[in-house]
């Protein structure tokens, strides 16, 4: 089967299309015949030797963190999953799914939203997940409160908006300029351009900010949370001894996978509730240019590589 490695940390042309061997999953493991995988800041940050999970030991290394397609194989032991049954997942760091077929384990993956393709749906795992734990497991937003969500018009971004309307919630975004229409059309209540704008001059007081930008603007936030509200980044840990003066809780995390709330997220797509957009897609031998166009200004959604299907 075909698979894009790396063999040493570095640019895009450390990334290569190879021919492996296809695996056979142990116990509590699915094979997934791949249709669709989608790309995601991390996985460069990984290509660059950026994150810590995965390391020289690991070389080489399968990148790509989430996967649509079909149940291909199974373990004796699992009986959740039909051999054919549409699926998508988030995959833990030991499997990557820019591969022809990949490994994952049976908590980690859900039954494809029926209403999408396999495009569409290999969008949402990674991001959506990230974007459903920083709200609610970490940032314990409830229906009738306020947040602010920086970088509304992203992969998370736009996930995030609209798990926060579905719960009830009021929602503040900072974006660029041209996508103000595109996260009102998500549900936004208040559209605030990054370069142009100031929103701590413009938020009014929120229970919640959700970072997924880091730096300046997570240090002006904390001006617009209110006391007891907090502060959650997926990019670096707040000031805590700022957070502790104003009574704020504050944190980083890093997502993890879950099926159960994967098949939250089907039902949410099912029901018309969240709609999943796919800025762009790219076939496998294209990976360079897709990671590439994640740096791309304005781009709305995720990216996503064509895989087979
Ligand atoms: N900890 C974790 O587990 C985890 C999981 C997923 C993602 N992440 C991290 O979270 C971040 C977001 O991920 P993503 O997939 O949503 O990235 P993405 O799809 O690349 O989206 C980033 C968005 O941020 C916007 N942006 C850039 N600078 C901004 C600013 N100063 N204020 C407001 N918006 C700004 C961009 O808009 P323009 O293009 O218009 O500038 C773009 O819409 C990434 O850094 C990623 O590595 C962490």
């Amino acid at each position: 089967m075909q698979a894009v490695r790396i063999h040493r940390f570095g640019g895009p042309e450390v990334m290569a299309l190879e021919e492996i061997d296809r695996p056979n999953p142990s116990a509590n493991e699915v094979l997934i015949k791949v249709f669709a995988a989608s790309v995601n800041p991390v996985d460069a940050k990984m290509r660059e030797g950026k994150y810590p999970v995965v390391t020289e030991k690991n070389l080489p290394y399968v990148l790509g963190r989430d996967v649509s397609g079909q149940i291909a194989a199974a373990a004796d032991n699992v009986s959740t999953f039909l051999i054919g049954d549409d699926v998508f997942a988030f995959l833990s760091p030991e499997h990557g799914g820019y591969e022809e077929f990949v490994l994952a384990r049976v908590d980690e993956v859900a039954a494809k939203p029926k209403s999408l393709d396999q495009v569409g749906a290999a969008a949402v795992p990674l991001a959506g997940i990230t974007a459903w734990q920083g709200l609610f497991d970490h940032g314990g937003l409830r229906q009738g409160q306020r947040v602010l969500i920086h970088g509304g018009a992203g992969g998370v971004g736009h996930f995030a908006i609209q798990f926060a309307k579905a719960k009830g919630a009021w929602v503040a975004t900072t974006v660029s300029t041209s996508d103000k229409e595109f996260v009102s059309d998500l549900g936004a209540d208040q559209m605030i351009d990054y370069k142009s704008e100031k929103f701590k001059d413009l938020v009014e007081p929120v229970n919640l900010v959700f970072d997924l930008i880091g730096g300046e603007t997570q240090h002006r936030s904390f001006s617009v949370v209110k006391s007891g509200g907090a502060l959650i980044s997926t990019l670096q840990e707040p000031d805590k001894a700022r957070a502790a003066d104003q009574n704020i809780r504050v944190g980083r995390y890093t997502a993890q996978p879950n099926g159960a709330q994967l098949q939250k997220f089907a039902d949410l797509i099912d029901d018309g509730k969240v709609k999943v957009v796919v800025a762009d897609t790219f076939e496998l031998h294209e990976v360079a240019e897709a990671q590439a166009a994640l740096k791309d200004q304005n781009l709305r959604g995720k990216v996503v590589l064509k895989i087979a299907g």
